[in-house]
């Protein structure tokens, strides 16, 4: 089965696409990544894909005066180097329902929660304040309403009483950088088994 030609959007560091990139050189790996798409030039994550041999785009937000005419750019730059497959790994903009739907079913996000617990921002606070024993991660698919859309993969750690919030955010990383791999993995299968195939017997 052809490899699934996968984007991942960025806006930071990018440890999450270092993890992806690195995971997909394997040779039975189901996606291929073609582009990384950051919405900060300065992200170092940029760089990061380049020397991986990644092609990389900048495509700053802030010169656009609305999300929508910064979202039209963006899918014109996925839909010109044939992207299949979304994924969002730190990506700190908001997109809009439209762009959402144009890729329902073909973008995928991790969440530094277990979901459906603590959607949205400050995750590892709102663990400890809850009194959460356990954290961790999740990777959905994407649709409109935020960090709701269907599990694909969820890994979790038991949370220390001497955790912070800072602990929690450099003890998720290493469970991140396993997970998105394994998820994006089922993720591609799943998108090239619903694909059409030009020859269906091949
Ligand atoms: C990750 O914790 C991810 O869950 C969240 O943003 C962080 C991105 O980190 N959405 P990195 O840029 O991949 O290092």
């Amino acid at each position: 089965m052809p490899r699934i030609r996968t984007a991942i959007l960025i806006s930071g560091t990018g440890s999450n696409m270092e993890a992806l990139v690195r995971a997909a050189k394997a040779d039975d790996y189901p996606a291929a990544i073609s582009l990384v798409v950051s919405n900060r030039p300065g992200a170092i994550g940029l760089t990061t894909a380049a020397d991986l041999g990644i092609p990389t785009l900048a495509i700053d937000h802030t010169a656009f005066g609305t999300r929508e005419a910064f979202e039209r750019v963006l899918h014109a730059a996925l839909r010109v180097h044939d992207i299949e497959l979304v994924v969002l790994a730190g990506f700190m903009r908001v997109l809009t329902p439209g762009f959402v739907s144009e890729w329902q079913g073909r973008m995928i996000n991790i969440h530094p929660s277990l979901l459906p617990k603590h959607k949205g921002l400050h995750t590892h606070r709102r663990a400890l304040e809850a009194g959460d024993t356990e954290h961790g991660a999740t990777v959905h698919w994407v649709t409109a309403e935020l960090d709701s859309g269907d599990m694909i993969a969820q890994d979790s750690f038991p949370i220390r009483p001497d955790d912070t919030e800072n602990t929690l955010r450099e003890r998720i990383r290493p469970v991140e950088h396993s997970l998105y791999p394994d998820a994006l993995r089922i993720a591609a299968k799943a998108l090239g088994r619903s694909l059409p195939t030009a020859n269906p017997d091949s």
